[in-house]
């Protein structure tokens, strides 16, 4: 099972001459390259659900996201190359015709379910679990962005296709905080990593961080710092000076970034870096965690902007 994921991923050197002004090096690793439709962290957080999913005899796998999920799509497409049912639940209202996330899901087999935005504040709470059952019968349980210790388990085999040795810091967008405490764990406090959250206030991030590793393994680490600025405002929040970004970084290093996750983890490094908060001689692995498939819908809600 599953041996067409094409981990390790390629790590592609930067340069650049706002890196080579500070000397500082910067690579990515290429997550977006391990499958075309289950890509970047979604594969990582997956991997280990599936296989737990499978043990336990289960046919359907549950779970939750936003109307343009990287989740929702990952998933919808993890069931149908790995044979099982999909059910997801969306926040908000069902608009027809549906968006480019939810009408690939749905060609992926997943069948959607709406939920008002009330509801879905209650989404992984036991009693909406065992209502559920009740409703769809049996089924493996995935929380919302995938994170939970599987995914911990899944996202720390990033860090051991690294040499460690050769980084100062690794540094990762956040949202529910599961890939970062994935690379925290993998590090092992070796080196030093740097989350983005991508959300407003994203200090909350780090009480999730700490929750998922000791859910894992008991453990919390100290060896990583959230980087809580550049949130451009809040979730799916943009300026013409990100999307700006996003298309000037795909044109000059052939690298293209989302403008939800990847585009502000971008954005955020060379900011830092251009500000002098990296000393010479600083060495930042980016991880490039995928949700490439946003870009679509966000072109059709948006006119067209990242190309
Ligand atoms: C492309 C991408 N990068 C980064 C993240 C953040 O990952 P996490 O939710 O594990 O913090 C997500 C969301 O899950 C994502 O879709």
């Amino acid at each position: 099972m599953m041996s067409f994921i094409s981990a390790p991923t390629p790590i592609q050197h930067i340069s650049d001459p706002r890196l080579e002004a500070a000397k500082v090096s910067l690579a990515i690793k290429r997550d977006d390259l391990i499958h075309p439709h289950i890509s970047g962290n979604k594969w990582r957080k997956l991997k280990y659900n599936l296989q737990e999913a499978r043990e336990q005899g289960q046919q359907t796998l549950l779970t939750f996201g936003g109307a343009y999920s990287n989740h929702i799509a990952a998933t919808a497409a993890a069931g149908n190359d790995f044979g099982f049912k999909t059910i997801g639940l969306i926040r908000g209202e069902e608009h027809q015709p549906l968006n480019p996330t939810l009408q690939f899901a749905s060609e992926q087999g997943m069948q959607l379910h709406y939920i008002n935005r009330q509801d879905y504040r209650q989404r992984g709470e036991e009693e909406t679990l065992a209502e559920l059952q009740q409703r769809f019968g049996s089924f493996y349980y995935i929380p919302e962005g995938g994170s939970n210790a599987l995914a911990v388990r899944g996202s720390a085999e990033l860090v051991t296709e690294l040499e460690v040795q050769q980084y100062d810091f690794i540094a990762v967008a956040c949202g529910t905080g599961g890939t970062l405490a994935g690379i925290v764990t993998g590090l092992n406090r070796r080196r030093q990593a740097l989350g983005f959250p991508v959300l407003k206030g994203g200090s909350f991030m780090k009480a999730e961080v700490d929750k998922l590793t000791q859910a894992y393994n008991g453990e919390v680490y100290h060896n990583y710092q959230l980087i809580t600025d550049y949130h451009f405002g809040g979730y799916a929040k943009w300026t013409p000076e990100l999307t700006r970004f996003i298309n000037g970084f795909n044109s000059g290093h052939g690298v293209p970034l989302d403008p939800v996750y990847t585009g502000k983890l971008l954005f955020g490094i060379f900011d830092l870096v251009q500000k002098g908060w990296f000393k010479p001689g600083t060495r930042l692995l980016a991880i490039h965690t995928g949700g490439l498939q946003g870009i679509k819908g966000f072109n059709e809600r948006f006119g067209d902007i990242i190309s």
